[in-house]
This record gives structure tokens, sequence and C-alpha cells, in this order.
């Protein structure tokens, strides 16, 4: 996200057909304003309608002014149920704390003359029930439908903002805005290496990876045993900007692998919203962490396999078929869009794959058109996503280079037709295309670069000058791997690029999401209670399947499940780190 500072902004600049209506109301309003300062009469009156369903809602709001001109309004109202919350305001910025609200004029509608009226509106959620609000202040003043005179009543300070809380506002890049939360399970981990002090300061996600990680638990054979509020507490008393979390729980989890399979069955949509969502959405709506920006990494592979991974496709497989079906991927990303985006200070970055996935022609506007569709199908629509992830937990170069990708390279096997052959190029091009199927302009983008730096002493140093165009993109290209399908930990790699904010135009930051030194899947079957299976992909001795062309896997010997710590791999990707440490 970029260009944007002012909160609530983004909801208007959506809503530009709905700008009409309240410009026309103004005008007409403001034809009979006799404003007389020395008599300063101050008075309102709202309407307030809703247009309801199973959870959602929209407010339409109609103020109008009966006292003297105004330059700017602040409304300002109870909602009667905790459930009920504001997700996206129009001709109007909004603030919530708590039931609070305050509706505020924009950069365009604060003057409002006597007898004008202004129509902000918004949609918001609820659960129960949706009451209207019963009473309302307008600048302070109550609106009675009728005046009263301001000098006698001690709440009308139209200077005096009561609850603007402005920590609670949606920025524009939440990694601008300063030190990212570091996970101290993963620093003692990696601190417990030789050599390991010089990364273990560097901010990685935290990953929900079952129910049971939302509350903590007490065995650490995985990924830790700290829940989500034991992290967001650390996150508070670290004084962390930000903190970012993987919600990674979908039903039929990783439909085209084994080794990240999860708890819930493809049908269980029902436990995900409520077991899982609902629970992580209360935790991070709680006001002691209204001072953090509250990331989230949404569903990791799981729109991107409903494109590649089914139907007619050589690479389909059962499981992923059953998700295009039952639609709960769709389902269970939207869901999960809509809770957390109704949270002022959370951000939502979906999960994009990277360019050796969907950077062919056919993937690329197929997986962007999904996630378009999934997107608007959201309560609040384009407005609850900020950015996407390319190149979470996977190898994929940054940049290569000594390669440009042109009709000559790419007849090679490595590049195969792919239109990329990098992240930066990848992640650029894809954003336009979200951009132009309807996405947010400041729409901002982030790459892993956990495990992409391809340094060491295999590293080519300069194009290599082979008239093969095979062996002249082999010897040339830095990302090591064996086939640009492979992904259970590659051998080879090394850290890439250091968590940074805002590195490049429309890219909100590199970042470690996958926490460098935790496995992607075990080598050989190892029993677990968390639903993993083995996937012969993490076998070295596996020569492949369609998805990488039965190429031998490439992954490193000995490896635990999928999240637990793998020592062997961390020492590898510092020794390759690149930049170097
Ligand atoms: C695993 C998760 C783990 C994550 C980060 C995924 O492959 O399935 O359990 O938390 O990697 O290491």
């Amino acid at each position: 996200m970029r260009f944007n500072l002012l909160p609530g902004a983004k909801s208007t600049r959506l809503r530009r057909g709905l700008v009409v209506g309240a410009a026309l109301a103004l005008t007409s309003g403001t034809v009979v304003a006799v404003a007389n300062q020395a008599m300063a009469a101050s008075g309102c009156q709202v309407t307030y309608t809703t247009n309801d369903w199973p959870g959602g809602f929209t407010a339409n709001v109609a103020i109008t002014n009966l006292g003297d001109s105004l330059s700017s309004w602040s409304l300002e109202f109870d909602f009667p149920n905790s459930s009920q919350q504001i997700t996206q305001a129009w001709n109007s910025t909004y603030t919530q704390s708590g039931q609070h609200v305050t509706l505020s004029n924009t950069a365009w509608n604060g003057s409002l003359g006597t007898n004008a009226t202004t129509t902000p509106g918004f949609n918001g959620s609820w659960s129960g029930s949706n009451p209207a609000p019963t009473s309302f202040t307008l600048n302070g003043v109550a609106c009675t439908g009728s005046t009263t005179d301001p000098t006698s009543d001690p709440t009308t300070d139209p200077t005096t903002d009561p609850t603007g809380d402005p920590n609670v506002d949606h920025v524009d890049n939440p990694y601008a805005s300063g030190q990212g939360y570091i996970n101290p399970e993963w620093k003692a981990k990696a601190e417990a290496e030789s050599g390991g002090s010089r990364v273990s300061d560097n901010p990685t996600a935290v990953w929900i990876d079952r129910i049971a990680a939302i509350e903590g638990t007490d065995d650490s054979s995985s990924n830790g045993s700290m829940g989500v509020r034991d992290h967001l507490d650390e996150a508070v008393s670290q004084g962390a900007a930000y903190i970012q979390f993987v919600i990674y729980d979908l039903p039929g989890r990783d439909c085209a692998a084994l080794a990240s399979n999860g708890e819930l069955g493809p049908e269980e949509i029902g436990r995900y919203q409520t077991e899982y969502i609902d629970p992580i959405a209360a935790i991070m709506a709680d006001s002691a962490y209204a001072d953090l920006q509250i990331i989230n990494i949404i569903e990791i592979d799981s729109l991107p396999n409903l494109i590649t991974n089914t139907g007619d496709r050589e690479t389909a497989t059962d499981a992923c078929d059953v998700m295009l079906a039952n639609g709960n991927y769709v389902a269970g990303v939207q869901y999960a869009l809509n809770k957390l985006h109704a949270i002022g200070n959370v951000y939502n970055y979906v999960d994009a794959a990277h360019h050796g996935w969907i950077g062919w022609e056919d993937n690329f506007s197929a997986a962007a058109e999904l996630f378009a569709s999934t997107v608007q199908g959201t309560t609040a629509g384009f407005a609850s996503v900020d950015g996407f992830i390319t190149n979470t937990a996977n190898y994929s170069a940054l940049s290569e280079p000594y390669i440009t990708v042109n009709a000559e390279t790419k007849l090679s096997s490595w590049i195969d037709w792919n239109l990329y052959n990098d992240e930066s190029t990848f992640a650029t091009a894809f954003r336009s295309e979200l951009v132009s199927l309807g996405f947010d302009s400041g729409l901002g983008m982030l790459i892993d670069t956990s495990r992409n730096g391809w340094g060491g002493s295999d590293r080519p140093t300069g194009a290599s000058s082979a008239s093969d165009v095979d062996t002249m993109v082999n010897e040339s290209r830095i990302d090591r791997r064996i086939h640009k399908g492979n992904w259970c930990n590659q051998s080879g790699a090394g850290l890439g690029e250091r968590p940074t904010a805002s590195p490049a135009s429309g890219i909100d930051a590199y970042v470690w999401v996958k926490p460098p030194g935790e496995s992607d899947g075990s080598s050989e079957l190892i029993p677990n209670d968390e639903g993993k299976g083995f996937d012969e992909m993490c076998d070295p001795a596996y020569e492949g399947n369609p998805r990488n062309q039965d190429n031998l896997s490439g992954a490193l010997p000995n490896a635990p499940i999928s999240g637990a710590w793998f020592s062997a791999q961390f020492q590898e990707l510092m020794a390759n780190a690149y930049p170097a440490l």
C-alpha cells in the first residue's frame, strides 16, 4: 500500500460513485445558510437506516445541520451491541473504539451549511442482532431535531475530539511504521546455532498453523508453544511497530502436497470460521494491541492451487478438485478477510504463489481473476486486502542478474515459456494485473526473501557465453534448484535480502515469512498429531511428478516434519546467504 495516509480515505476512493450524491445534498442546503457567529446556534437531525443480511449490513446516515454553518463535522454515536463493527465507510472517515463510533467529514465534504444535509454511510458486520444507535451528537451537540444555545452547553466545542484514537488508523504501509516483532521462540532456536546470532534479530512471521496454536501449546516439538496473545503481549513489550502472522488452517489444506496437510477436513468450513478465525479476530481486536500494526498473511498456496492443480491439468490432484468443487478455499479466505479487515489496525496480505508457479501466461491472468472475484465477494470488497505476497516459503530468486527473459531464453528448459524468471519482475507485473482488475492502485506487494539468496561458492559471477541455450541459462542462473517446481528444503539455498520496508516501488517489504531453519517437510514419514503427511518432494531420492516435470526433488536429507527446527538447513542458509552475513 502506498500514497494514502488519510485514515478512511481508501474507502472513499472506492466509493467514488456516491460522492456525487453527497455533493448535491450539500449544494441544495447551502443556499439557506444564514450564519450569525455572534449568536451561534447549534442543532442537528439524524436519520439512520440499515439494510441487513446475516452477519453484515449497510447503513445510510443523513445528517442535517439545523444550526449555524459548519466548516467541519464529526458525528458520534454508540452501537448498542459489541458485535457491531464498521468495516468500510464512505462520504466520511470513521474510527471505532469498542462500541463508540466517530464519523468525520472527508477533505471535500466538511462544509455543512444551515439546514444542509450530508449523507455518510458504511458497511459493517454484526452477530446476534443489529439495532440502531439510540442517540447521536454532531460536533459534540446532541441531535434532538431542534437548536440549542451552545454557550450554555459545555460539550459543544467542535475542536474537541473525544474519541479519536490515532493509533487505530489504517496506515498505507504497515512495514514502514518501525521495528518489526522478533519472535523470541525463533530467536532462541537461531541463537542456539553456532553463528545464529548474526541473524536472530530479524523479524519473522508467526504461523498460526492449527487451532491449538491460538492459545499456545505445551509441546514445542513443531514451531513453538506461545499463543497469539503471548506473541502480541511480547510485541507490545518489545515496543514493536508491527507483527506478522500467517493465517494457515483452511479446510483441506495443502491440497497439492502432503507435507503441510492440516487438521481440518475438506468440509470443515464451520470449524474454520468459529474455532479458528473468530477467536483470532477476537484477540487481534483487543484494544491492548491497538498500537500495533497487525499483519496477516492469508492462506498460503490455497487459491493458486485451485488454478493450476485442478480439472484437466496434468498437475491436478483429487484433493484440489474437491476444494474447487466445494468452494471452501474461497469461502474460507473470504471469511478471514471479512473478520480481519474489520479491525482497523489489522492488514491482510493474500498469498499469490511465485513466478515459478503462476508466471506462465495461462496461470497468470486466471490467478489474478480468481483473486479479484474472491475479494469482490467480501463485505468491504477490494478494500479488505492491503496487498499480496509472493514467494512465501519458496526459493525463487529476487532477481536473475545474468539472464534476460527473451524469445531465446524462453526456449530453455529452465524458463520454459514462463513470462518471468525472478520474483521482483513477477511481483511488479502481478501487482499491475491486479490493479487493472479493480484492486486499489496503492496495493502493496511483499516478497518472502527468507531463503532465496543463492550465495556461496556455486553462485555464478557473470553471464555464461555458451551457445546452447540450456547450457547458457543453467550456467548463468543464480537459482541453483534442479527445477522451479522444487519446493522442499532445497539444497544449496541461502538467506536472501534481510527484511526491509519499502525496498522498491510497489513493494511494501521484503519479509521473512518462512522462518529460516524451519523444515518444509520430513524426508520420510514421521508420525505426528498435526495432520502432516509425508511428501516425497521432501525425499532427496524422489524422482518427481508432473509438477516438477519428473526431476529429482533437490531436498536436503534427514529433515523433520514441516515447521520443526532443521539445524542442517539453517546452517546451510547462513553459509549461502546473499548478501553474505
Ligand atoms: C508448516 C507449518 C509451519 C510453517 C513455518 C509450514 O510448512 O506446515 O506448520 O508453521 O511451515 O515453518
